[in-house]
């Protein structure tokens, strides 16, 4: 049997006839920049959010370095991001020309939480940017009362965790401005790119949408120097089309994941801990074990894909040495990059596969 990390063709058979009448409709209405379709899923996404805002953008780095911006946050100001995420989160901070503080995560949850950062706040401090990784929301409360006391704004990165719910609320509208990816992979993914910023500031909303068109909200009357940041008419139709099925893709992710946790229980690898207040989305079901690279290999040869994220934390990037940092520095993230592994769970996979793999890792860590 051949388990792929990822297919998006079962959740694209499922909506062929949607997504060829939307693009249709497209190709009659011919509005193909900041179309109906934006503005559209900018009400759909904001509703689903429970945020008064949504703003469709080009992709999740611009969602992110707008929101920065929204914020006034700019050269000098120190924006604390986990040391655990995706690179994107960094460069959206260091795009607009603030630092980059890299808060370690909790060893259980991955999640940067408010005792990570505490101790890493100076005067210089501007915002915290917590990432819900691999579908986990961040402890939020005492990350929100945190911020409050020091004053503090809040970005979230929800590029991993469209769906995920803390003490009953959705990622993506705790922060003051937040951003997110429709990368295709992702939890909703375009058929391209594509992301979003959630606010229920107006004042931020403006700023935002001034920033992703050039600045401008009069067709040549320039505000601020802004972006070409804008998201594709086009993703947009796709995006409505998705967007009604999130939940029920999410369930379904959830559904693999507990079988992979119930066949794994004593397979005697660390598997994804939840917080009790949060539903975990399973963007990604992330493993560890000592032997990672052995294991990933017996995995391969049995046909079984795996990916490791991220396998260089965003501190020993070449393109961030002159940040300064040194192997050893964040001894949590480092231990999570030597030992995570990425199992496969995509909507569409089927209880054979999880049952494979599991087999597979048992077969491994019993040898
Ligand atoms: C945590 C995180 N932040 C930001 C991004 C950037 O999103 P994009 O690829 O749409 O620019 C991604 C995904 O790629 C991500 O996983």
């Amino acid at each position: 049997m051949q388990v792929p990390f990822v297919s998006l063709s079962p959740l694209h058979e499922q909506l062929r006839r949607d997504l060829h009448e939307q693009l249709d409709r497209l190709i009659d209405r011919s509005d193909f920049i900041l179309g109906g379709e934006v503005a559209a899923f900018d009400s759909d996404y904001a509703t689903y959010s429970g945020t008064a805002y949504s703003l469709g953008i080009s992709n999740g780095l611009d969602a992110l370095k707008i929101a920065l911006r929204a914020l006034g946050i700019g050269p000098g100001d120190e924006v604390i991001v986990p040391a655990t995420t995706y690179i994107a989160s960094l460069f959206a901070i260091i795009d607009i020309g603030a630092i980059p503080v890299l808060a370690e995560p909790d060893e259980y949850t991955y999640n940067i939480t408010a005792n990570t950062i505490r101790p890493i706040l100076t005067p210089r401090t501007k915002a915290i940017m917590p990432v819900h990784l691999y579908g986990q929301p961040c402890d939020m409360d005492p990350i929100m009362a945190l911020a409050e006391e020091q004053r503090l704004y809040v970005i979230e990165d929800n590029a991993q965790a469209q769906g995920a719910t803390y003490r009953g609320k959705k990622t993506g509208g705790f922060g003051h401005i937040n951003g997110t990816s429709f990368y295709p992979s992702k939890n909703l993914g375009a058929m391209g790119d594509a992301g979003a910023i959630t606010t229920d500031s107006e004042v931020l909303y403006r700023q935002a949408a001034l920033l992703r068109n050039m600045g401008s909200d009069k067709k040549y009357h320039h505000e601020l120097i802004g972006y070409n940041a804008r998201m594709d008419t086009m993703q947009a139709a796709v995006l409505r089309c998705k967007l009604p099925h999130l939940d029920a893709w999410n369930k379904e992710r959830q559904r693999l994941a507990d079988r992979y946790l119930h066949n794994l229980k004593d397979a005697g690898v660390i598997l994804p801990q939840t917080l009790a207040d949060a539903v975990h989305v399973y963007h990604l079901f992330v493993i560890r074990h000592d032997r990672r690279d052995a294991l990933q290999a017996h995995l391969q040869a049995s046909g079984i894909q795996t990916l490791i994220h991220y396998p260089v934390p965003p501190h020993m990037q070449p393109a961030l040495e002159r940040f300064g940092w040194q192997q050893g520095q964040f001894p949590t993230t480092e231990q999570i990059s030597g030992t995570c592994l990425s199992l496969p769970l995509f909507v569409g996979m089927t209880d054979q596969q999880v049952d494979f793999v599991s087999e597979k890792i048992i077969a491994f860590t019993q040898q």
